[in-house]
């Protein structure tokens, strides 16, 4: 199970984390890994100016937008699932 938290706070939000809050609920439909993640939303993750900041278990990730998404889930998320 993959816990991700995708930062809802002041400047995340303005920097598009709903955009991401999106494409990641696309993402998982899309690949049918719905019962292996956990998405929610979380409050600010302490690095507003990188903003969008995403947490994938432990691991805090910064400055996620529509062109890196893709990449940022095949490496973190699919090929991690067990
Ligand atoms: S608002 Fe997202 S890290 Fe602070």
């Amino acid at each position: 199970m993959k816990n991700i938290s995708i930062c809802v706070g002041s400047s995340c939000h303005l920097k598009g984390s709903y955009k991401i809050i999106e494409l990641a609920k696309d993402y998982i439909a899309n690949h049918n890994i719905g019962d292996k993640v956990n998405l929610g939303a979380a409050f600010c993750l302490g690095r507003c100016t990188d903003g969008v900041t995403i947490k994938i278990d432990d691991e805090i990730i910064c400055g996620v937008n529509e062109n890196n998404f893709q990449q940022i889930f095949d490496e973190k998320v699919l090929v991690c699932l067990d």
